[in-house]
């Protein structure tokens, strides 16, 4: 007898035949009968679920986080309790606007998202592979990613939605200018930077509290692509980055990445120069220098694409005790977002899946539910209070109360007096960056704005020229040349008065 497994229909019925239909006869039509054809057809028509609405393409790994340096000053975390502390994680890296099938080497940012399976609980810090954004209010950011994505009756990319309505929202000048620069095309993944991008907060165990934001720094240092390289990858290897994350993993070259963390003391935030909640802007090292807290390394592939990286899902309101959100809106408005968008794309039991899942504990009444497949709290009551089971609240988990006049309520009403300087950050980004980078980032404005097309054409260039000339003088010249515009008429745009200050003041 063979030793070798039989093949079965779903439910473990070993089947003859897997290639050949029933039919009447050898030539005659199909038998409605053939359970096992009609299983095969109706589980095929059934794969795709919903991509992702953002970040649609992407690869992902399992790692190690260790802690090298001791951060429980700032955070009770238990994740950082002491050197040396290992935690399991999954990070899956991926471009913003592209569909599942777009290139990999595509001019976008890079998603940067990582799991950390800590004995308190998930924590995902959900970031980008640059420490802003191009918006600074979660309202504006479905309308954003529209102009990212297809045109509704062309169905193609349209450069002239995007630069629209970065022209009109100069908030996104910063992200955008990062954008431009060769940091929009990088290698790999492994090539980056990750940042956790918002302002967090930590609390440690005498509940005193600090804002954090977090850095990832890459050890295999930064690499970009020029826009011509990325440009030729995208014919060349689509998979660029999968392949080269994969390969790296199975070869047993492990990417690694320092993490490090600014730390605002909490009062600061009242009379910092800048809102420290602000996600266009952020924190100069000299105000808030970097710290050495640990390494996060990856090194296992997940043996199956599907179940692991195409099924995980991240929700930056996953924060566990000693780790807190802050007052930044856009991390306030992604807090309800996430969740939501994963009950949709993956079913309200999506915490049940592997990737998901918590592999410590998870406690509490939430039953049934399509899908419900891990035993489902068994016999178990099923409400809570209740005088059977013997899960209780943990009251050493109740957060120091948050002091509300740290919030400046008076102050920061929508969008605070004082917060429309959107040009000295990107201004001092481009004066740092060296000639050749410069050069670079400039041609790529000049093509990226070379495909503004339409009746609108001319305002739109001119009103986006102004937010560049306002940033740096020599950008803006260099744009304006770039594009064959008259310079007289250039640096009038100059003047111009700027109808986006409006509707960011509104
Ligand atoms: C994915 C919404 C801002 C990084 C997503 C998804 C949604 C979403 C609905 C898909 C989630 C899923 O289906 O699993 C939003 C909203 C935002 C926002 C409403 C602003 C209000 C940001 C920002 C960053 C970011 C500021 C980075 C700093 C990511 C990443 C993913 C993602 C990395 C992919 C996660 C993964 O790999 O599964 N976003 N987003 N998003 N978002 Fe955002």
């Amino acid at each position: 007898m063979s030793e070798k497994k039989k093949l079965t229909s779903a439910s473990g019925i070993p089947y003859a035949s897997n290639e050949d239909s029933m039919t009447v006869g050898p030539r005659g039509p199909i038998l409605i009968q053939d359970f096992i054809l009609h299983e095969k057809m109706a589980h095929f028509n059934r794969e795709r679920i919903p991509e992702r609405v953002v970040h649609a393409k992407g690869s992902g790994a399992y790692g190690t986080f260790t802690v090298t340096h001791d951060i429980t000053k700032y955070t009770k975390a238990k994740l950082f309790s002491e050197i040396g502390k290992q935690t399991k994680t999954f990070l899956r890296f991926s471009t913003v606007g592209g569909e599942k099938g777009s290139a990999d080497s595509e001019r976008d940012p890079r998603g940067f998202a990582l799991k950390f399976y800590t004995e308190d609980g998930n924590w995902d810090l959900v970031g980008n592979n640059t420490p802003v954004f191009f918006v600074k209010d979660p309202k504006k950011f479905g309308d954003f990613i529209h102009t990212q994505k297809r045109d509704p009756q062309t169905n193609m990319k349209s450069p002239t939605m995007m630069w629209d309505f970065w022209s009109l929202n100069p908030e996104s000048l910063h992200q955008v200018l990062i954008l431009m620069s060769d940091r929009g095309t990088p290698f790999s993944y492994r090539h980056m930077d990750g940042f956790g991008s918002h302002t967090f907060s930590f609390y440690n165990d005498q509940n005193e509290r600090f804002y954090v934001k977090f850095h990832f720094k890459t050890k295999q240092g930064i690499q970009n692509f020029t826009n011509d390289e990325a440009v030729d990858m995208k014919s060349q290897d689509p998979d660029h980055s999968q392949r080269d994350l994969f390969e790296s993993i199975e070869k047993g070259e492990f990417p690694k990445w320092t993490l490090k963390v600014q730390i605002m003391p909490f009062d600061d935030a009242k009379t910092y120069h800048l809102n420290p909640f602000d996600l266009t802007k952020v924190w100069p090292h000299g105000d808030y220098p970097l710290i050495e807290v640990g390494e996060l390394e990856l090194n296992e592939n997940p043996d199956n694409y599907y179940a692991h990286v195409e099924q995980a899902a991240f929700a930056p309101a996953h924060v566990v005790d000693g780790i807190y959100y802050s007052p930044d809106k856009m991390l306030q408005g992604r807090i309800l977002s996430y969740p939501d968008a994963q009950r949709y794309r993956l079913g309200g039991n999506y915490e049940q899946i592997p990737v998901n899942r918590c592999p410590f504990m998870t406690n509490n009444y939430q039953r049934d539910g399509l899908m419900a497949v891990n035993g489902n709290g068994g016999s178990n009551p099923n409400y809570f209070p209740n005088s059977f089971d013997d899960i209780e609240v943990d009251e050493s988990y109740k957060q120091p109360a948050w002091p509300m006049e740290s919030l400046m309520a008076d102050q920061y009403d929508r969008n605070a007096e004082g917060e429309n300087d959107h040009y000295t950050q990107p201004g001092n980004l481009f004066r740092l960056m060296d000639p050749e980078a410069k050069k670079n980032t400039i041609a790529n404005i000049v093509g990226a704005m070379g495909g503004i097309n339409g009746v609108k054409k001319d305002e739109i260039i001119n009103r986006q020229l102004c937010h560049w000339f306002r940033a740096d003088m020599s950008l803006g010249l260099g744009i304006a040349k770039g594009l064959d515009l008259n310079l007289d008429q250039a640096m009038e745009g100059m003047v111009h008065p700027d109808p986006a200050h409006k509707a960011t003041n509104e």
